[in-house]
């Protein structure tokens, strides 16, 4: 599968305060949910606030080719007719998802749950990416992988099992795909299945599940950890799904208000889910003026608007255990970081090493090229801040927040910051640059 374009370089120039109330597109994690319990649902699921991203639309044809009928009826607004748990079609061609590790991991649960045979591809970005964490339970479950390209990576078959083995499975890295690949596949098992992390990260599914009507348990396991138990083969109730706004969306113009002076922003409902609030617990430690207003829930999802004014920025130190909480923030926060004064500390991103680049290496080079100092020390990213020079141009590697947030950095820097290509941007915040406009900000073409 050939996926190459042509790459749009753009540069980010310095801005006067930004001001203004945006709204971010629809949560990334949630909206390629909707989709997949829209197909796994006999009966009509209605989508509000869809992120219309290329990552999900990915998923929308690959639930199509599964036997869905997926259907855009409005901004935002979608409609799927699903087969249900046990009636997907084995699909006609390959299922193609670009960029997107969520689509494809999560979708290869659902297909290694079922008696069908699937091919599962992407972009040269996600051809590198690590399967083996989500095939080694799937074949546990007695799903086959058929063919695999070097170390269980993209291209691959992946032939599902039609009466999949009850599991109890204890994730072996904090990965709510990992979980959430593990749970679809046991909603067609005949017993019950048990997931089991040390960390907590992103509950998205749970609370999916119990709103479509499954039989499911969540409790505390350890420290920080959940044990969550699935009973199999519900029958799942067509519900309403209203997407909140992306909280990895709003990280963008929030750290760009935070950094360029004068600025003065309203980012309206973005969710708060403690699973997902790792940044802006830190930025507020940083010193960063937040405020809370109008909280409320959407979808059954905590929301708020974040008000956000210019600030100065101190270092700090942030602890691993944090990290599930905060993990596609990085990139940002290490921009915030190199305006604060004095260092921080970013502890335990072994798992930025497998995002959409290599993101502890993506983002110490970027760093490097705008004069910011800053050390990789085994797992841990470590920026020393204050007046950041600019003037690089930063290597995406096809990585959407990569390209983002040195973006932002050039809203800020004593010189413009360029990226090699801003296409990626679309696959999870297509508006991104006029967003970031109606708020003050040039982010032009180079
Ligand atoms: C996601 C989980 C995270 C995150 C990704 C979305 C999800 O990945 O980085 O952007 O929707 O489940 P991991 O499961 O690999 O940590």
């Amino acid at each position: 599968m050939s996926h190459s374009h042509n790459p749009a370089p753009l540069i980010g120039h310095r801005a006067a305060g930004l001001k203004g109330r945006v709204r971010v597109p629809g949560d990334k994690s949630i909206s390629h949910r909707a989709l997949i319990f829209g197909l796994l649902t006999r009966g009509t699921t209605e989508i509000e606030g869809l992120l219309e991203g290329e990552d999900v639309l990915a998923t929308g044809r690959a639930c199509t080719l599964l036997g869905a009928k997926v259907e855009r009826v409005g901004t935002g607004a979608w409609r799927v007719a699903g087969t249900g748990i046990g009636s997907l079609l084995p699909p006609k061609g390959v299922l193609d998802f670009g960029n997107a590790g969520t689509g494809s991991r999560l979708m290869m649960g659902v297909v290694a749950g079922h008696g069908i045979t699937a091919t599962f591809d992407g972009d040269a970005s996600l051809r590198k990416r690590p399967m083996r964490r989500v095939l080694d339970p799937l074949v546990k479950m007695g799903a086959e992988v058929v063919e695999q390209a070097e170390g269980g990576r993209l291209p691959l078959k992946l032939a599902g099992a039609s009466d999949p083995i009850p599991v109890s499975y204890e994730t072996p890295v904090a990965s709510a795909q990992v979980k959430s690949a593990v749970l679809f596949a046991a909603l067609n098992s005949p017993g019950t299945t048990t997931v089991i992390e040390k960390e907590a990260t992103r509950d998205h599914t749970e609370k999916m599940l119990a709103h479509f009507g499954a039989d499911i348990k969540v409790e505390p396991h350890g420290q920080h950890g959940r044990k969550i138990t699935l009973k199999g083969r519900p029958e799942l109730h067509p519900n309403k799904v209203i997407v909140p706004a992306d909280p990895s969306s709003a990280a963008f113009p929030l750290v760009a208000a935070l950094i360029v002076p004068g600025s003065d922003i309203v980012i309206e409902g973005v969710m708060d889910n403690p699973l997902r609030t790792g940044l802006v617990t830190t930025l507020l430690e940083m010193g960063a003026n937040i405020e809370f207003t109008n909280r409320r829930t959407e979808g059954g999802e905590s929301v708020t608007d974040l008000r956000v004014t210019a600030s100065d920025l101190r270092g700090v130190d942030v602890p691993a255990d944090r990290a599930p909480s905060m993990i596609d923030e990085f990139p940002v926060l290490a921009v915030a970081a190199s305006f604060a004064k004095g260092t921080t500390r970013m502890r335990g991103l072994s798992e930025l090493r497998v995002k959409e680049s290599d993101r502890l290496a993506a983002v110490h080079a970027g760093l490097i090229a705008n004069g910011v100092d800053a050390q990789i020390e085994g797992d841990d990213l470590i920026v020393h801040g204050g007046a950041v020079r600019g003037g690089g141009e930063v290597a995406t590697h096809l990585d959407h927040r990569i390209a983002m947030s040195f973006l932002v950095m050039g809203l800020a820097s004593q010189s413009p910051v360029g990226v090699d290509d801003g296409t990626m941007i679309a696959t999870s915040f297509p508006t991104f640059v006029p967003l970031m406009a109606a708020l003050g900000a040039e982010i032009l073409p180079s």
